[in-house]
């Protein structure tokens, strides 16, 4: 199949979270199965890949806007790169000091309009247009109204992925001209919720198939405490909804072959953790460990309240007189970098901390940390409990999306399972968990099963890959009963307006 996926970031170009991770393996192992895949990612500042390869000009918000394009061949995918400084040559991807940008409306219409004129200029036919989150979302509703009509999307299907449902592109409804778009997307079936306009929501009422990353988040979404409001309207498409678990890419995630990592280990080898250990607590300033002494926890993390920092700050008390030292690595929400700050501050040498984003310390933590906290709210799919598995690094975690898919709770009676799981999100549940985990830490041969059980986990894309490639040929055979839009069925109306 020919896809065309779009998106705002792709490792190694680009990168804010785990949708990049996502972006920049699953083409890779859609090419291994033989697909042929174009990438378009907007070229944001410090971005230096790609050839110039042509210019695409595009009516939005009041005038042409002219961008280049670049393009870049590796692992047998096309990235291509939108070049409109005005818009993508600014010091963050989304905002800064915890605001959106303004215009970020009309940053990403422009890269999905730019993405679909150059896919349409190129010759090619595509099978699938697929999009990732809100800031892709307009793919298939322009391709609807604008597209349909080119030889290159006369019959694509859509697909959209939802990474995470909590960024649902809200804008004020002033946008829908502004963009070029019709008053009638102003529409309960189109893009309109509660009086303003949703780019997710557009995203999902054109898109033959919907995605998500987890199977359980899948089922979560649709329902009011995980449905941030759009509960209804998946409920109402679940025929059409998927959830396919993330891959790892062990090219990059793989101790036994980390170019970050100094030593080199596996499942068999697993004493080499200590040397790591030793590099992560120097780094931190932390006390020299001793050999099966104190255990490391780790996060590293999006500073934001979807990944339980709520819940930390409660115990932020307890942790000085765990048996414990901790680690963070992470940038975000001003208040919880303060917390960490704080800590660190407090209680040198047991606890450390370091906001700002460093890929190569995240490899070295997940190396050295024994154990990895991840007490979520929500977990679309989550990543780094995949990585800590993988890495004999034992997660603690909230049994929530894609970590309840992911990490088997250590079951007391048997000691079989991969990691140390909570269900309800309190303080107190995290606390037990954690406290669970640092007493089953001084079993040495018990702790050795639970690291040996994780680190044979497969996790790898290929799986997920021939998932997506499914999907797609579903959304194929759907082509021509697109369900969005108005005129098509009135809509169940619990939930929707
Ligand atoms: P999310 O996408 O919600 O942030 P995921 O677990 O899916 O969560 O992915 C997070 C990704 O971002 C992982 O690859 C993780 O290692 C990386 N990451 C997050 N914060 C940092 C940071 N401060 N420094 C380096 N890598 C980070
Ligand atoms: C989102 C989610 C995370 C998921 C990632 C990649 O950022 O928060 O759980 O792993 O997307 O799909």
């Amino acid at each position: 199949m020919k896809i065309l996926m779009i998106a705002s970031e792709a490792e190694p170009f680009a990168k804010t979270g785990g949708l990049a991770d996502v972006v920049g393996a699953l083409p890779r192992a859609l090419a291994r199965l033989g697909h042929a895949v174009d990438v378009v990612i907007p070229r944001y500042r410090g971005v230096t890949a790609g050839e110039r390869a042509g210019r695409v000009v595009v009516p939005l918000d009041g005038s042409p806007r002219a961008a280049d394009i670049f393009t870049v061949r590796d692992r047998g995918v096309r990235t291509v790169f939108v070049d409109h400084p005005g818009y993508y040559d600014r010091e963050h991807l989304y905002g800064t000091g915890g605001e959106d940008y303004a215009d970020n409306p009309a940053r990403f219409t422009l890269l999905v309009r730019v993405a679909l004129e150059w896919a349409a200029s190129t010759g090619d036919r595509y099978d699938v247009v697929h999009a990732h989150d809100w800031q892709a979302g307009l793919a298939p509703v322009l391709l609807d109204r604008a597209f349909r009509g080119s030889p290159a999307f006369g019959r694509t299907a859509t697909v959209l992925t939802i990474h995470n449902l909590a960024y649902q592109g809200l804008a004020d409804r002033a946008w829908l001209g502004r963009l070029g778009l019709g008053a009638e997307l102003m529409h309960v079936d189109a893009l309109e919720y509660w009086g303003r306009i949703s780019f997710l929501k557009g995203g999902i009422a054109f898109s033959r198939v919907i995605t998500t990353v987890s199977p359980r988040y899948a089922q979560e979404i649709q329902t009011p405490e995980y449905g941030f409001g759009f509960d209804g309207i998946l409920r109402h498409r679940a025929a059409d909804l998927v959830g396919i678990l993330n891959g790892i890419d062990y090219d990059q995630w793989d101790p036994a072959r980390d170019p970050h990592l100094p030593v080199a280990y596996d499942a068999e080898h697993l004493e080499a953790k200590h040397a790591l250990k030793r590099l992560v607590c120097e780094t931190f300033g932390l006390e020299a460990p001793e050999p099966a002494g104190r255990p490391l926890v780790a996060m590293i993390s999006r500073l934001v309240d979807q990944k339980g920092f709520d819940l930390v700050t409660q115990i932020a008390d307890e942790l000085p007189r765990l048996d414990a030292s901790f680690v963070l690595l992470g940038t975000g929400e001003p208040r919880y970098e303060a917390l960490w700050r704080g800590l660190a501050a407090r209680h040198p040498g047991r606890i450390g901390a370091r906001i700002g984003f460093d890929e190569a310390l995240a490899h070295r933590i997940e190396g050295g940390a024994d154990l990895f906290l991840m007490p979520s709210r929500f977990e679309p799919c989550g990543l780094n409990q995949m990585y800590s598995l993988r890495y004999g690094t034992v997660p603690v975690v909230r049994a929530t999306g894609g970590l309840y898919d992911t990490v088997q709770n250590v079951d007391s009676a048997t000691g079989r399972g991969t990691g140390f799981t909570f269900d309800a999100y309190s303080a107190d549940a995290l606390l037990a968990a954690l406290r669970r985990a640092l007493e089953t830490y001084r079993n040495r041969p018990a702790w050795r099963r639970i690291q040996a059980a994780g680190m044979r986990q497969d996790f790898s894309w290929e799986a997920s890959a021939r998932q997506y490639a499914a999907a797609y040929e579903r959304a194929t055979i759907g082509t021509g009963d697109l369900p969005g839009g108005p005129g098509g069925p009135e809509r169940e109306r619990d939930g929707i307006r």
